[in-house]
Order: C-alpha cells, then structure tokens, then sequence
C-alpha cells in the first residue's frame, strides 16, 4: 500500500502539498491541503502527518512552499532568502524528537547555500526539487530496509510492532512494516501482533489499517499484553521504528518501546529496529541527549472527546522513550544491518 498512487501519505498538486490526515484513520479518509508553511507546520504539530521520515519530508516540502508564498508576494532575492530562513527556524520548531525533521529542513538549506546566482524563481524550483528527491529517496530506502530486514525474519514468524512504522510514517513502504511486507512477499508465513499504542492508538488506527488492507495476518492487542505474550512464547522477535537514534546506538522511539525492548531480553527473543540513515544522529553522543517531546495530558484523560479519568488529575504525557543500544539486536537500515549497535558501526554507515 502507499507506493504512489495507492492512499500516498502526500502529494504535491497545484502547488500545494495535500497530506493524509492521519488523526480521522480509519473512519475517514481526508486530505488536508497545504498551501502555505504554516499550514505544514500545523499539520506536523497536530499530527496530521506523523512518523519521522513522513515528517521530514513533509518539512522539505514546507521549505519549497515558503520559497513559493515568497515569489508570489514578489519578494526579491534579499527577502525571499530572509523568509526562508524564518521558514526553516518554525519548522524545525514543530515536533522535537524525530531527527529526520532537522535532517531534511538542514539538506534545504544547504540547497540554498549553494544558489548564490540563481533567481527567486529558480531556488523555488530547485527547493521543489529537492523535497521531491527526498521524498523518492524515502519510498527506495525503504524498500532497500524491507530487503535487508527480511533475511532476519524466519519462514513462520510471529512479529510484535509498536506504534506505526508502516507506509504511513513514510511516503513508501514503511520502516518495521517494510520488513514485514517484505518477508510476505518472499512467501513467509508472518503473522503480526500490533500494540494498540496508547494515547494515539497509532497501532490500533493505523498499523492494523495497514496490515488489513493488505491481507497481512494481523492480532490487534494492548500495549499491556505484551508481557504476556512473550511469557507465552508467542513472539518470535519485536521490530519497531525509530525517531532518532544516538551515535552510541539508544533509540527514541515511541513511548513503550523501552518496555518491549525489556521484555525481549528477559525472554531472549530478538529486538529490532528498522530506520533510515537519515535517522541517525551522530551529533548526539546517547539516547541521554535527546530531547522528549511531551505531549498534553487531555491525550491520556479524554478518549474520543470523553473525560475518562477524575477531572484535576495530573497526567504524563511523553511521547517517545529511549531504548538503550545494549537491549537492540540489530539496526536495519537502507545501507545494511547493524548488529549490537555502537558508535563505530554506526560511523562506518556515512
Ligand atoms: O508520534 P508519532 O506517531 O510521530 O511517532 C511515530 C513513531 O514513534 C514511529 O515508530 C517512528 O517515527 C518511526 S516511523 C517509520
């Protein structure tokens, strides 16, 4: 699903990004048109568009648009390089954890860099470009994850995924759920048991809806029977995305990953992680460094606009956690498989 044509995650249209609103899936199907930064920033704030490569380029996209509003305002080059630069700052401001966002707003702006002579007109093209070169870059990577991470999944496997690191968390294949989709289409017997993932129910809304659309064998459960399920040796080996991983090996992923990542050690049962390089961050020693989005507490106490909780009560509310490198089997990225992360396997990626 999601390669071009089937559902994509966006699509550039009229000068305008159209992105899939993620927060109505699966009841509703709705495309939310971007025809300015703010609106891309917007989208990313409010998850309209989530997942760490999807952000990015949706980023790269917001930076092509900025470039746009400014040649139809009639800036010349002083202003329109002056807004761009103001475009940059906002949108890296918009979610804090998912490295790919910096990643690709950074890859713009050395696009930008390097235009000197050009004209308004041919920067704003060359952004367009640009973002559309990334976005193609996603849909390969990650079908080159799929075909690494696949040699690690056994001919009967029962796979358990967190969150939703499928084609919508990308503008491809998707990350964890390019591995499955690729071992199914080697004809694998796979079957996936996805965590519902508390508070957004990414797995429940999205990863299930995924998985459904395409006759991959699917069991929807709580984040909370996962203990039981291992105890139970009912799962082969954990693979989940990523969205930043630390020059050391930690990964930031979603909340809940750490406690799968636990779990899999306990019951020695493989953990993987499926990630671009892009979501590799060697600027940052260890998962200690990265910053934690935190999200609002009414995600914890409303469910469907009901308070389900005492109206008062204090709720925390993070969106991601850091798994150590020494609980990951392996990284499976686009440029092959790194077994017991560490900073110089990781170097030798770049
Ligand atoms: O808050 P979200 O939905 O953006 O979180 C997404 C995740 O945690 C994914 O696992 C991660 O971005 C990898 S997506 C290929």
């Amino acid at each position: 699903m999601n390669e071009k044509n089937k559902l994509p995650t966006m699509y550039w249209q009229d000068n305008r990004l159209c992105i899939l609103d993620q927060r109505f899936l699966p009841l509703k199907v709705e495309y939310r048109s971007c025809k300015n930064c703010s609106q891309i920033i917007d989208s990313i704030k409010e998850m309209s568009v989530r997942g760490a490569p999807a952000i990015g380029i949706t980023a790269a996209y917001g930076m092509a648009i900025a470039a746009l509003n400014a040649l139809e305002e009639g800036y010349n080059k002083d202003k329109l390089l002056t807004s761009l630069d103001e475009a940059a700052s906002n949108l890296i401001m918009a979610r804090p954890t998912a490295v790919n966002l910096f990643w690709a707003v950074q890859r713009m702006k050395n696009l930008i860099q390097k235009q000197k002579e050009s004209s308004p007109q041919q920067i704003f093209e060359s952004l367009l470009t640009e973002a559309k070169k990334i976005h193609d870059e996603d849909v390969n990577n990650n079908r080159m994850i799929g075909y690494y991470g696949s040699e690690l999944v056994p001919e009967k496997a029962s796979v358990l995924t967190h969150c939703n690191a499928g084609a919508l968390a990308t503008c491809g294949y998707g990350t964890a759920l390019g591995v499955v989709r690729a071992a199914v289409k080697q004809g694998k017997d796979i079957h996936v048991f996805v965590d519902e993932t508390r508070p957004l129910l990414q797995g429940s809304r999205i990863t299930a809806f995924e998985l459904l659309n395409e006759d991959i064998s699917a069991t929807l459960v709580t984040d909370s029977a996962a203990g039981s399920l291992l105890s139970g040796n009912k799962v082969d080996l954990i693979l989940v995305g990523a969205d930043r991983i630390a020059a050391n090996g930690d990964v930031a992923n979603k909340i809940g990953t750490y406690t799968l990542a636990v779990l899999a050690d306990y019951h020695n049962v493989p953990f993987y992680v499926a990630a671009p390089v892009s979501t590799i961050d060697m600027t940052v020693e260890s998962g200690e460094s990265i910053i934690i989005e935190k999200r609002c507490s009414s995600e914890i106490t409303y469910l469907d606009g009901h308070l389900t909780a005492p109206e008062g009560i204090t709720a925390f509310n993070p969106a991601f956690d850091i798994t150590p490198a020494k609980l990951i089997t392996a990284i499976i990225t686009e440029r092959g498989v790194v077994c017991r992360p560490d900073r110089e396997k990781l170097n030798k990626l770049f």
